[in-house]
């Protein structure tokens, strides 16, 4: 976000790979600012090759969780990628019926067999499951202080959710990975998170595919010489958000990342400011109490 709301700091990666910026988490952690996307990508085949056509493409950063049934096969393929491990940033979630008091730990251990890592970058709770996220958080802080997660966070929290995790946790979530697009902007979640220090990391960024016939949207990528998607996605990166776009086409994983060469004007935002309309294509944690 290009305002005063922005409280992280954009720094480039070392390796200042595809020119892609991190953002700083509030534990110092780094973050690639656009992640692969990988649910519904639980074919091995389809999975391995679109992990291997990311890397290729600068991609660093992929997001799994134990729901999308394909850890193993990112697991496989960011072995076979070559890439060294301390490069890359993985995320896996918790799944809800494994946030119980003695499940989580032996389910993130599985995750990180099946990851054929020592460690993720990050780990989230997938949901604010109201019977158990409140113990899960303190196991999910057991995690973290052994190492094997570098930082913590949630997914799907809503502002009351976060301000009792805030009042009760010792850890802070260094991210919350909400549903996020053009069609679904949540302005008072994403300032609240942002104003807590809290990254927000927007989960269907390219609203699981739809839209993409908007007459704005159209316009504006055509003033810029982009697509649409790639009008989504930047807007995501011009709100200081972290957006997961997900592709199995090696084509569209590489049209994905292609935007950070270009920027969204004050018109352009004004005008897809005009295009929320509360739009979910996923889960609806606003009325989880
Ligand atoms: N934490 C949570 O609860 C949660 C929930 C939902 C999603 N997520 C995360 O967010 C990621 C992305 O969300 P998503 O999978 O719902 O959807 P998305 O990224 O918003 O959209 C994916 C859809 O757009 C298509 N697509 C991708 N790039 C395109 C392009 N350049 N041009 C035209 N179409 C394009 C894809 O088709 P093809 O694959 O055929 O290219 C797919 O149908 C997930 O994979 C997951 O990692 C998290």
């Amino acid at each position: 976000m290009n305002d005063e709301n922005n409280k992280q700091d954009i720094i480039m990666s070392e390796q200042e790979f595809m020119n892609i910026p991190n953002l700083k988490m509030n534990n110092e952690q780094k973050i690639p600012q656009v992640g692969l996307g990988l649910w519904m990508n639980k074919d091995g085949e389809a999975c391995r090759q679109s992990v291997k056509f990311a890397l290729e493409a600068g991609y660093r950063h992929f997001d799994s969780a134990q729901a999308y049934d394909n850890e193993q096969f990112l697991g496989e393929a960011i072995k076979k990628g070559g890439v060294p491990r301390e490069e890359l940033f993985i995320t896996t979630k918790i799944l809800n019926d494994n946030q119980w008091w003695n499940d989580i730990i032996p389910s993130f251990e599985k995750s990180l067999e099946n990851l054929q890592t020592d460690y993720v970058d990050l780990l989230l709770l997938h949901f604010p499951v109201t019977e158990t996220r409140r113990p899960a958080w303190r196991r999910m802080e057991e995690i973290y202080k052994s190492g094997r997660a570098k930082s913590i966070g949630v997914s799907n929290y809503m502002i009351h959710h976060l301000e009792e995790l805030l009042k009760e946790g010792d850890i802070k979530p260094a991210v919350n990975q909400v549903e996020l697009h053009v069609f679904l902007q949540q302005p008072e979640l994403v300032k609240f998170c942002q104003k807590n220090d809290i990254v927000v990391e927007a989960y269907s960024p390219l609203a699981h595919g739809n839209g993409m016939d908007d007459p704005v949207l159209a316009s504006i990528a055509k003033k810029h010489g982009k697509s649409t998607a790639q009008i989504m996605i930047r807007w995501c990166i011009e709100m200081g958000t972290v957006p997961l776009p997900k592709s199995t086409h090696q084509g569209r994983i590489k049209e994905n990342i292609d935007i950070f060469n270009f920027k969204l004007d004050k018109q352009d935002m004004a005008d897809i400011a005009k295009l929320d309309r509360d739009f979910r294509t996923c889960w609806d944690p606003t009325h989880v109490p």
